[in-house]
């Protein structure tokens, strides 16, 4: 069976073609290693263009009084102080010169009228922080990594699934993988992996995230013997479009409440001065998704489920300029002109905090030479992620990760590929053309959503969680059991087959750890443990993959030293 595979070989292996993806790429380039990428989409289309409003990093272009102290107390207190200290220190420390950089590597912000790089104020932030073009900022972002990459010689493989990583005595050798197009294999041998993969928002029905996001990454780190910590912190954004059907889901940036965007319930009100009164419209992605959830629960939201979200008090011109893809957007897709009247918006998966737990300097696992950078890795955001703050995590921690890849590269000889590992990983990958049953994976990812959305959503139960985890029992023995017809060519039941392996090993973890945090606190709301518990601010929850099963248990949060301590004490309360 084996030997049925083309092979590659690089340093570092990268897989996954977004911004924490390629800027690791281009840092471990710098660093002299052979580098190559891969993708399963098309290079380019990543979940990184949907952060649209803007790369947070404390500029201080706009309001002169930010600094990185600020900015590193509002990410701690956006995360209700479960975030690793660490990465949250260097990430605002770091986020001004990544910014800098992009800019230098052709970049194009819009301006302040003395010429400095505009910023913008979002939600959680205590300035006008996020750094912005337009509201396409993190296509922009996209596009500058891409051009550059593919200047400097990264070797792309688009198009390309890894469905397997390989070890050799407990570290990382390479991975398995198979081509989109022709079904034919491929192995890649590499010292070192950088896991780049983005979330699992496909696991749920209403998200704002694209058919690549299975949760690949953290499935096969899991998988590969690496922890996964924090996996209940699912965030959804407050502002995804509710209507019409086809695009239920689809982000509305959190611009649109950046520029002064106003939200009201079906009877005219202002809700969020129930919710914050202070910072209202402004306040954290968890609060906002919640207080619109709550209007609409109790029969206050709109026509079609949502709340209205109305920027129509600004000049139609500045609207036009600020938000340019929310104007086509709503008028291509919805048929709503929003610089004459409101949009209708209400909650949408968006984003994982948890994820693969790294090391804080390094973004290395748990397994030697295995690393995670961007959604794909926990840590930074604790248990609920400030807006903004993804694009500049990719920057800061995909250049640590390509570091770091690249080191580990030049120190370890090369690894042994296992013939047994391979042949293992094509009969699990083949598996689905021999099961003779009438599953279908389709079938098994519509109830999945169904399970995820309704279950394991905005707000949790015990009862509901404990359903959730019977159900992805029942789930799992079904997809095993999917078959596929017809060919390996380009076959989109067979791919499915196998991203919904995925994203039922990272549904299982997500509803365990939100089962054994009996408090709620940030993105993780439980009614039947309405506050936060002191004893949970102390706890992250970790899984492991052993002996075939998924296994929990806690790991205490690292102690934060006194320096830091002093800059959050001021604000905790
Ligand atoms: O709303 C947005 O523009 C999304 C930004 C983000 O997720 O960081």
């Amino acid at each position: 069976m084996t030997a049925n595979y083309e092979t590659r070989e690089h340093d570092v292996l990268i897989i996954g073609a977004g911004g924490a993806g390629l800027r690791a790429a281009l840092e471990a380039l710098a660093q002299g290693a052979s580098v190559g990428v891969v993708c399963k989409s098309l290079l380019g289309k990543a979940h990184t263009v949907m952060a649209e409003g803007g790369i947070a990093a404390a500029m201080a272009n706009v309001d002169p009084a930010d600094n990185w102290k600020t900015h590193f107390r509002d990410t701690m207190r956006g995360g209700k102080f479960l975030n690793n200290w660490r990465m949250a220190q260097l990430h605002a420390q770091e986020a001004p010169d990544r910014v800098r950089e992009l800019e230098q590597w052709g970049a194009l912000f819009d301006r302040t009228e003395d010429g400095a790089i505009l910023q913008r104020a979002f939600g959680g932030h205590t300035f006008k922080r996020l750094c912005h073009v337009g509201d396409r900022t993190g296509l922009e972002m996209i596009r500058t990594l891409q051009d550059r990459g593919v200047h400097q010689g990264i070797d792309v493989y688009m198009e390309c699934t890894v469905t397997r990583l390989l070890t050799d005595g407990g570290r990382v050798a390479g991975a398995f993988a198979y081509w989109r197009e022709t079904g034919r294999l491929i192995v890649f041998k590499a010292k070192s992996i950088v896991i780049a993969t983005g979330g699992i928002g496909k696991a749920w029905r209403v998200t704002s995230n694209s058919w690549e996001y299975t949760g690949d990454g953290m499935a096969l780190a899991c998988e590969a013997g690496a922890e996964l910590m924090d996996m209940e912190f699912v965030q959804f954004h407050p502002t995804g479009m509710v209507w019409p059907p086809g695009v239920q889901g689809i982000l509305v940036t959190e611009a649109v409440r950046g520029e002064g965007g106003i939200l009201r319930n079906k009877v005219g009100e202002r809700f969020m001065e129930r919710y914050d009164p202070k910072r209202m419209e402004l306040s954290t992605r968890d609060v906002v998704a919640r207080s619109i959830y709550t209007e609409v629960k109790e029969g206050r939201g709109t026509e079609h489920g949502g709340a209205y979200l109305d920027i129509s008090h600004k000049p139609a011109e500045y609207v036009k300029k600020k938000l340019p893809s929310m104007y086509h957007q709503f008028k291509e897709l919805a048929d709503v002109d929003i610089t004459k009247g409101p949009m209708e918006v209400g909650p949408t998966c968006h984003y994982m905090m948890g994820g693969v737990r790294v090391d804080a300097e390094t973004a290395q696992s748990t397994v030697p030479g295995l690393f995670a950078a961007g959604e794909a890795a926990a840590g930074l955001h604790g248990s609920n992620r400030l807006g903004g703050n993804s694009l500049s995590d990719l920057l800061v921690f995909g250049r640590r990760a390509g570091l770091a890849a690249a080191d580990h590269a030049k120190r370890v000889a090369a690894p042994s590929l296992d013939n047994a590992q391979i042949e293992q990983a094509e009969k699990e990958l083949l598996a689905p053309f021999s099961n003779t049953g009438t599953e279908s994976p389709y079938a098994v990812h519509r109830d999945l959503q169904e399970v995820m959305q309704n279950l394991v959503g905005i707000y949790r139960t015990q009862e509901d969680l404990k359903k959730a985890l019977l159900d992805l029992e029942k789930l799992k023995a079904r997809a095993a059991k999917a078959s596929v017809e017809g060919s390996r060519l380009f076959n989109p039941g067979w791919h499915l087959s196998y991203d919904l392996k995925s994203m039922l090993i990272v549904s299982e973890a997500v509803t365990l750890s939100a089962l054994a945090r009996t408090e709620s606190r940030g993105a993780h709301s439980r009614i039947d443990y309405p506050n936060a518990d002191p004893v949970w601010e102390k706890k992250n929850n970790i899984i492991v993959h052993e002996g075939g099963e998924m296994k929990r248990r806690e790991s205490p949060v690292p102690e934060m030293p006194p320096d830091l301590k002093q800059i959050l004490a001021e604000d905790k309360a």
